[in-house]
C-alpha cells in the first residue's frame, strides 16, 4: 500500500514514487493537518510539526484564543467563517442565510485503486498503479459531511485530490465554494508559475516572485480559456528546468476555475484550486452530494522537467483513454485555411485527391457545410448538410474521400445557437440569457442552455445522426465564444447559480456519450484555438487543438508553455500556408514541418496551391512523421532552451524510455553575425551509452553529449530548424 495510517500519532503518509504526504489529526476536536508534502520519507515521525505543544495551537488547551488557532493552522481543507481569515475553500450558506463552517475527522477508508467521481472526467487507475485514502469528516451543527479523496500513484509522482459534499442535515442549504484541493505550507521564498494568453497566443509561461497576499490565476468565462489556465506552480527561487523545488496544481476541469496562492501575514502559504465562486451557487437537498471536480498534485525535487515528467506519464496512462490513446493519429488535412467557408464537394475532393497523393490520410471538413452558414454570423444548430454546397449528400462526399484511401473527419459545434438559425426561430428560450434582457452576441452566436436535458438530447441526436449517415472517423468538437448573460429559462430561482457548473457537466455528458457510440471515433477537442485545453477535455478527447495561430514562430511558446503539463501526443498542431493567416511572417515550410512534429502534425492549407516545390516536401515530411512520432508520442519530453527566455532560440528533445533513441529539435528563430555555431546539452540519455547522430559517421557517449554538449552549427538565415536523431550506436 502506498498510503499508511499511524495510529498512535494519528498521520496518514501517502507515497509516490519519489515524493511523500503527510496529513495529521489533532486534538480532541480531530482538526486534519497538512504536515508535509515534498521529497519521499521513509520515515513518518513528523507529528511535531503540527505544533500542538505550542499555545495558542489547539482550542482544546487555549480555547480563548480559538481565532489565533484558526488563522493560522495548516488545514487540509479549510472552512470559512469561524476564524481562518485566509481564503477558505469550502462556504455554504443555510435555509436562513447562515453562513460559516467547520471540519472535523470521523473516520477514514483506504484501499487498491481509484474511484470514477460521478459526472466529471478524473484520472483513472487500479490497485496495483494507485491507491486512495477517503477522510470522512463533518460539520454536525451545520449538517455537512465532506469526504476528502486522496489517490497516491504508484508509477508516478503525482497525487490527485477532491472533495465530496453531502448534506446530512434537514434542511436543503447552498454551496458557495466548494475548492477541490488547498495545501497550506510554509513559503520557501517561492516564486510563481501561470500560464497566460489570449486568442492566438495561448498558454505562455509566466514567472514571477510571490508576494504577501492573494495571486493566481483564475476564468469565469465558462471555459477554462485562452487568457488564463487552470495551472499554477510555486517553484523555490533557485528552480530551473533540472534543479529547485516545485508544488504544481493543474484541475481536472474546463469550466470556472480559481488557482490561488495566499502568502499569510505568518509568512505561510496557502495554495488552493477549485471552481471560481463567480454567480456559483449550488442548491444541495438533505442526502444529496455535491462532487468536486479533481485536482492533480505534482511535486518535483528535480525543477520543471521532473514536473512536466510526473504531469505527461500521468496522463498518458492515466487520464487519455480510448481507441488512440497509443495509437498514431492519422495524418489530416483540414479546410479551414484553405478556403473556410468557400467550398463545395468538388473543392474538397480536389483537395483530398492532391493530399491524398502526398501520403495525407485524412480530410477534414471544417466549419460551413451545414445549414446556410456562408459566413460566421449564422446557422449555428442547423446541423443539416447543405446540400448546394455539399452535391450529391454527405455520403457522397465521404465515400468519394474513402476511395482515395483517406478517411473522412468533420467540424461541429455543438455547443452553440446564431439568432439567424432555424433552431432560435424555433426555440428563442434555448439560449443562455437573463429572460427579458437581449443577451450579448459574440461572433454573432449565442451559447445554448445546457442545463435543460431536452436541449442536451437535441444536440446529441443532431451530432450522432450526421455520424451515423457517413463513414465519419474523426470529429472536430469547436467552441467559439465564452459565456454571458448568466441566465436560464428553466431552472428556478435559487438554482440559477448552478448554470455554470452544469454547462460544464452536460458538455462532459455530450463527449461521454459520443465516444460510447462511437468508440473508433477521433475525437479532437477546440475552443477558438487552444481555449478549452484542459485534462477535463483530454479526459474525452486524446488531442485538442493547441491554438489557431499555426505560425511556427509563435508556436514556439504556445507549445512550450503547453507541453510543460500535456503530452506531445495531444497538442494539436498544423502545417499552414504563409504568409501566415494570423501574423503574415513567413517561414520555410521546412521549419513548420519540424515545429508541428512536435504535436498530433497535420495540413491546413490549400494544397492544390501552395508552390510546388512546398508540394514536394510534403511526402518527405509524411514519411518523417512516421519514422518518429512513436517516440515523440511515447517518449519523455525534455526543454533544452527557450526561444521565450533567450530571444534567439529554441530546443527540445524526445527520448525513448529504453533511452536507445532520442530526437532532438533546434529552431534557430534569428540569426546572428559571425556566430558558427552553438553548444547545447542533452538530458536524460543514458551516460555510459555511445550515441551515433543519424546521417554522421561519429559516435558519442550519452555523457559526452550531455554534460560536454553538442555542437550545432549555426543553420543560416531566420527561422530555421534542424532535426537531429540519435540512435545508440
Ligand atoms: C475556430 C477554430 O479554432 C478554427 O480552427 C476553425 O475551426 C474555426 N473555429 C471555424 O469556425
Amino acid at each position: 500500500m502506498s498510503i499508511t495510517y499511524f495510529e498512535k500519532e494519528r498521520i496518514f503518509k501517502l507515497d509516490t514514487p519519489n515524493t511523500s504526504y503527510m496529513i495529521g489529526l489533532v486534538d480532541e476536536e480531530n482538526f486534519v493537518g497538512h504536515i508535509y508534502y515534498g521529497k519521499r520519507l521513509a520515515g513518518h515521525e513528523a507529528g511535531y510539526l503540527m505544533r500542538t505543544q505550542e499555545p495558542p495551537f489547539v482550542p482544546s488547551k487555549n480555547n480563548r484564543e480559538r481565532c489565533s488557532f484558526y488563522d493560522c493552522f495548516p488545514f487540509e481543507y479549510p472552512t470559512g467563517g469561524l476564524g481562518d481569515y485566509r481564503d477558505s475553500c469550502f462556504s455554504l450558506r443555510t435555509a436562513n442565510g447562515n453562513v460559516g463552517s467547520s471540519l472535523s475527522y470521523v473516520s477514514h477508508k483506504i484501499y487498491g485503486g481509484k474511484p470514477a467521481l460521478e459526472g466529471l472526467p478524473a484520472t483513472f487507475g487500479e490497485a496495483d498503479t494507485c491507491d486512495t485514502l477517503e477522510l470522512i469528516c463533518e460539520d454536525k451543527h451545520a449538517g455537512i459531511e465532506y469526504v476528502l479523496i486522496y489517490t497516491a500513484f504508484k508509477d508516478t509522482d503525482a497525487i490527485t485530490r477532491s472533495v465530496r459534499i453531502r448534506n446530512i442535515g434537514n434542511e436543503p442549504f447552498y454551496l458557495t465554494k466548494v475548492y477541490s484541493a488547498c495545501i497550506d505550507m510554509d513559503n520557501k521564498d517561492f516564486d510563481m508559475i501561470t500560464l497566460h494568453g489570449s486568442w492566438a497566443r495561448e498558454r505562455h509561461i509566466q514567472r514571477k516572485t510571490l508576494g504577501f497576499g492573494m495571486q493566481g490565476a483564475t476564468s469565469f468565462r465558462g471555459k477554462s480559456s485562452h487568457q488564463n489556465h487552470p495551472f499554477l506552480a510555486l517553484v523555490t527561487k533557485n528552480t530551473t528546468q533540472e534543479t529547485g523545488e516545485v508544488y504544481a496544481m493543474n484541475f481536472v476541469y474546463s469550466g470556472n476555475f480559481c488557482a490561488q496562492a495566499e502568502v499569510s501575514q505568518f509568512d505561510s502559504v496557502r495554495m488552493a484550486m477549485g471552481i471560481h465562486t463567480e454567480n456559483f451557487c449550488w442548491k444541495l437537498e438533505c442526502g444529496k452530494s455535491f462532487q468536486a471536480p479533481e485536482v492533480v498534485m505534482v511535486y518535483s525535487a528535480t525543477g520543471l522537467d521532473g514536473m512536466t515528467t510526473a504531469f505527461h506519464r500521468l496522463y498518458k496512462k492515466h487520464l487519455i483513454r480510448g481507441e488512440y490513446k497509443d495509437k498514431k493519429r492519422p495524418i489530416l488535412i483540414n479546410n479551414w485555411e484553405a478556403t473556410y467557408f468557400n467550398f463545395d464537394t468538388e473543392k474538397l475532393l480536389s483537395i483530398a485527391r492532391e493530399a491524398s497523393k502526398l501520403g495525407i490520410e485524412m480530410l477534414v471538413m471544417d466549419d460551413g457545410w451545414f445549414g446556410k452558414r456562408n459566413s460566421d454570423n449564422c446557422a449555428l444548430g442547423d446541423w443539416y448538410v447543405n446540400e448546394d454546397k455539399l452535391q450529391g449528400g454527405l455520403k457522397y462526399l465521404v465515400d468519394e474521400v474513402n476511395k482515395l484511401g483517406m478517411k473522412f473527419g468533420i467540424w461541429f459545434e455543438p455547443e452553440m445557437i446564431s439568432p439567424d438559425s432555424d433552431l432560435y426561430r424555433e426555440h428563442p428560450d434555448w439560449a443562455i440569457a437573463i429572460p427579458g434582457r437581449k443577451a450579448t452576441e459574440s461572433r454573432q452566436q449565442y451559447v445554448l442552455d445546457l442545463s435543460r436535458p431536452e436541449i442536451v438530447d437535441y444536440v446529441y441526436e443532431r451530432v450522432a445522426s450526421v455520424l451515423r449517415s457517413a463513414n465519419i472517423e474523426y470529429v472536430k468538437w469547436d467552441m467559439n465564444r465564452e459565456l454571458t448573460d448568466l441566465g436560464s429559462y428553466c431552472l428556478p430561482a435559487d438554482r440559477q447559480g448552478e448554470l455554470y457548473h452544469r454547462y460544464v457537466l452536460a458538455v462532459y455528458e455530450l463527449q461521454d456519450r459520443l465516444t460510447k457510440e462511437f468508440p473508433h471515433l477521433l475525437l479532437e477537442n477546440c475552443s477558438g484555438g487552444g481555449a478549452r485545453f484542459d485534462p477535463g477535455m483530454l479526459y474525452f478527447s486524446p488531442q485538442i487543438w493547441c491554438s489557431d495561430d499555426a505560425d511556427a514562430i509563435e508556436r514556439l511558446s504556445i507549445q512550450e508553455g503547453t507541453a510543460l503539463i500535456y503530452p506531445l501526443s495531444t497538442m494539436g498542431a498544423h502545417v499552414a500556408d504563409c504568409p501566415n493567416h494570423t501574423v503574415g511572417r513567413v517561414t520555410p515550410f521546412e521549419t513548420r514541418g519540424i515545429v508541428a512534429l512536435a504535436g498530433t502534425f497535420g495540413y491546413e492549407l490549400d494544397v492544390t496551391k501552395i508552390p510546388q516545390a512546398d508540394r514536394d516536401m510534403i511526402p518527405e515530411q509524411v514519411a518523417m512523421y512516421h519514422k518518429y512520432n512513436d517516440l515523440v508520442r511515447q517518449g519523455d519530453y525534455y526543454r533544452i532552451a527557450s526561444y521565450s527566455e533567450n530571444h534567439q532560440y529554441d530546443c527540445w528533445e524526445v527520448v525513448s524510455e529504453d533511452k536507445k533513441e532520442a530526437l532532438v529539435t533546434y529552431v534557430q528563430v534569428l540569426n546572428r553575425p559571425n556566430f558558427k555555431s552553438r553548444r547545447i546539452y542533452l538530458k536524460e540519455l543514458d551516460a555510459n551509452k555511445l550515441y551515433r547522430i543519424e546521417g554522421e559517421e561519429a559516435v558519442y557517449s550519452g555523457e559526452l553529449l550531455m554534460y560536454a554538449g553538442l555542437q550545432v552549427p549555426n543553420p543560416w538565415g531566420d527561422f530555421q530548424a534542424r532535426l537531429i536523431h540519435l540512435i545508440e550506436a
